[in-house]
This record gives C-alpha cells, sequence and structure tokens, in this order.
C-alpha cells in the first residue's frame, strides 16, 4: 500500500524543498525536521505557493536530539520517512570529521531507533555516487566496490551498512538507498534552486554567480585528466528529476522488505568545459575562466550506470543539461543573493514539537 503521511528529514534543504512540492502535488501529507543549519524556513512559503498544499507541520528539531524527534513521532502518524538530514560538503568532512560523523551517523541511528519505536519502518534513504570513490572508468552499477575518500562519503557508506545489516536482522524494515550523482538545476518557476552559503564549492552554483557577475571567473580545477578537453567528467542530475525519484521510491516501498540500493543519474557524463559552455548557451553571457591545480580527492570520471532503477520502477531521468542550466541559471536571476534576502532562521510560523 501506498504510504500517506510522509516525514521528511532535511526537508527544507535543496533536494529536500523540490522534493516536498512533487510529493504535495501527488497529495502525500507531510511533516517535516530540519534544524536549518543549511537552510531556511522561509523556503516553505514558496513550496506551498507552488504545490497550492499546505504541509501538515514543520518541527525545528536536530534529528540526533532523540527526545524532540521522539515527540514528532508521537504526534503524527508517520507511515515513512525520506532522510535527507545531513551534512554534505566533502571538503570540509575533511576538516571536521567528527562533526560528520556525528551528524551524518549519528543523526541517521537517532532516526531509525525512533522510528523503530514507533513501529515505522519504512525509510527512503539519501546516499551519494562519492561512495564509489576513485572506482575507475565508465559507468558504475551498484555493485561497484564502494571505496570512499574522505569523511563525508565514508559517513554514507557507513549508514548503508548498517542500514543493511538492519534490514537483515529486522525483516519488517523496508530501506531504499538513492546514490544521487550531481543533482543541478532548480525548480522551472526559479522560485527554489541551491543557495550555498558563501562562495560556492560545486560547479553550477559557482557557474551562476559568475554568469551574474558576482565572482570574477570559474576557476577549472585541472585539464590534465585523461579526458577529452582534460577536465573532470561528472552525471549531472536535474534537481526535479532526483525530487521525482523520491515519489517513485515512495511508491516502491511496498514492493518487499529489505534494503536496495539504486544509482540515480542520467548515465552519461559532461566534463567540466561542456557544463561551462552549456551555461554560457543558457545566459547568453561569456563565463571566463581559468585553468588551475587538480582539487584534492577530485577523481577523473564518476557516472552512472542508471539501469537498475529503470528496470525496477521504470524511473528515468528526462530532463538534460541545458534544462539544468537554464533552470539554474532562472533562480539565480530571481534570487541574486539566494535566500538571502528573505531568510531568516526563526520567522516561519512553524510548530514546535
Ligand atoms: P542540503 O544541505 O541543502 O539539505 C540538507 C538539510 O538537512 C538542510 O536543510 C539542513 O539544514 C538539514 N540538516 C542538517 N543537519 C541536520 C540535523 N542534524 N538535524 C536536522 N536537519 C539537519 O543538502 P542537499 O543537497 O539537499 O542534500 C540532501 C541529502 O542528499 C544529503 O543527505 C546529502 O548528503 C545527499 N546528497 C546530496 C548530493 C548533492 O550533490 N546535493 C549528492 C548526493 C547525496
Ligand atoms: C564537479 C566538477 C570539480 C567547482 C560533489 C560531492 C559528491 C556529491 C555531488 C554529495 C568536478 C569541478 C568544481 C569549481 C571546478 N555530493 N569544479 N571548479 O565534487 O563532483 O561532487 O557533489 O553527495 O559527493 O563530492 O561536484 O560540483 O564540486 O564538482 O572545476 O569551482 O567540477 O573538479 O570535476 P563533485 P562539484
Amino acid at each position: 500500500m501506498r504510504p500517506t503521511t510522509i516525514l521528511l528529514t532535511g526537508g527544507a534543504g535543496f533536494i529536500g524543498s523540490h522534493t516536498c512540492v512533487d510529493l504535495l502535488q501527488h497529495d502525500f501529507e507531510l511533516i517535516v525536521v530540519d534544524n536549518f543549519a543549511n537552510s531556511t524556513p522561509r523556503v516553505f512559503t514558496r513550496v506551498e505557493r507552488l504545490a497550492d498544499r499546505l504541509i501538515d507541520a514543520v518541527y525545528d528539531v536536530d534529528i540526533r536530539d532523540r527526545q524532540a524527534l521522539s515527540a514528532v513521532f508521537d504526534r503524527h502518524s508517520v507511515d515513512a520517512v525520506v532522510h535527507f538530514a545531513a551534512r554534505k560538503a566533502v571538503g570540509e568532512s575533511t576538516r571536521m570529521p567528527v562533526e560528520y560523523y556525528d551528524t551524518n551517523i549519528g543523526g541517521t541511528t537517532s532516526l531509525l531507533r525512533t522510528m523503530h519505536e514507533h513501529g515505522v519502518h519504512q525509510l527512503v534513504f539519501s546516499s551519494s555516487c562519492s561512495i564509489y570513490g576513485d572506482a575507475g572508468r565508465g559507468p558504475l552499477d551498484e555493485t561497484t566496490p564502494a571505496r570512499p575518500t574522505n569523511p563525508y562519503a565514508a559517513s554514507k557508506w557507513t549508514c548503508e551498512q548498517l542500514l543493511a545489516d538492519v534490514c537483515r536482522r529486522c525483516p519488517e524494515f523496508t530501506v531504499l538507498c538513492l546514490r544521487y550523482f550531481n543533482p543541478v538545476g532548480a525548480h522551472p518557476s526559479g522560485l527554489l534552486g541551491e543557495a550555498p552559503c558563501g562562495t560556492p564549492g560545486n560547479l553550477v552554483p559557482y557557474l551562476a554567480q559568475v554568469a551574474a557577475g558576482r565572482l570574477d571567473r570559474l576557476s577549472v580545477f585541472g585539464d590534465d585528466y585523461d579526458t577529452p578537453d582534460g577536465t573532470a567528467i561528472r552525471d549531472y542530475l536535474h534537481v526535479m528529476d532526483t525530487a521525482e525519484a523520491h515519489r517513485v521510491a515512495l511508491e516502491h516501498l511496498a514492493d518487499g522488505p529489505g534494503m536496495h540500493a539504486f544509482n540515480l543519474g542520467v548515465g552519461s557524463g559532461r566534463t567540466v568545459l561542456e557544463v561551462r559552455a552549456a551555461f554560457e548557451a543558457a545566459c547568453g553571457r561569456p563565463i571566463p575562466y581559468r585553468v588551475v591545480d587538480r582539487r584534492p580527492g577530485d577523481v577523473p570520471e564518476l557516472v552512472a550506470d542508471p539501469r537498475a532503477v529503470e528496470r525496477a520502477w521504470g524511473w528515468r531521468a528526462t530532463r538534460d543539461l541545458a534544462d539544468m542550466c537554464q533552470d539554474a541559471w532562472r533562480f539565480q536571476q530571481h534570487n541574486p543573493h539566494g535566500y538571502a534576502g528573505w531568510a531568516r532562521r526563526h520567522e516561519y510560523e512553524g510548530a514546535t514539537p
């Protein structure tokens, strides 16, 4: 049976907010838990406007706070959980590994325990292509051995392993791990998008700020990789496709127990210079760049073999790189300072547990 009431941890974030819109538009009832460490509650004004429906409740709760989390589960009859909440910056994770392990692994065990105590056993988990590390060239399928190379990736891989073990030992659990490759882009309305604090670390938000004149030029991290133009290859996936995949996952939770992991990607790779060219086409402006040293920890290529999820659920990405760049550019134009102009942490009249 399709779950009805969904609790989303980290539902205010980049992927979570887009997923909220899609789920509301498909008649799910939503409860959101987020501590707004990397987001703002004001995003829900836009989410609800886009979906023309209300979220049932938003809680300012840290998922590691089991008492507060338990109070949320006490108050609502939750059918399934989508677990986005995590810290996600690879570079930062090498500088603050304890914080990453605590939030990502500690947060996940706190959530699992609270779910178990409340008889909730259906979970969709945000995993990452970064677990594959330097796995090699060509499309990677889900049997590729995980070789995490930084604390962030290690935290995601540890979560996958503990979720698999819990599913083996407790047959009431069903867990779907979605290994996203590189989600980028924005809602086509220009109302929702990726709004990093400070200077962006990721390619597409950085390109958007160069195009807008907020940053001088893109630094291309290395052009001496063994790729057609020497720059690194990634599998960029539209955030709208990513969001839709969560709805499809929820619709398949009832397929059977156990843990199942799926790659979410387009299945083809683009170089850094190809993405820059696509962004230039989208914004109609030149994007200056210079080549600098490789970024430590970067790998030459990470591309998904996305066929398993298509075989299982019939889901595949439908939007292309031009869509991703056009939508990211529209969001940048409509929100030159991200959500900063209207983002004050405590302004949303959310419920408290
Ligand atoms: P995001 O930072 O925009 O969203 C994460 C949300 O979790 C934020 O709203 C943040 O405030 C919240 N959060 C963080 N710590 C919390 C805590 N202790 N308690 C409650 N809420 C907390 O990130 P995103 O890009 O939307 O990523 C969502 C998930 O997808 C993460 O688990 C991330 O690791 C994973 N992922 C992201 C990407 C990507 O490129 N964006 C790729 C692969 C996997
Ligand atoms: C893309 C490409 C850079 C910025 C990260 C995480 C991964 C997943 C997705 C969470 C790379 C190059 C970038 C710049 C550049 N997230 N680049 N100049 O590193 O592929 O993946 O996000 O799970 O785990 O590692 O994404 O957008 O940072 O980089 O040349 O200013 O662009 O070297 O080749 P990445 P990214």
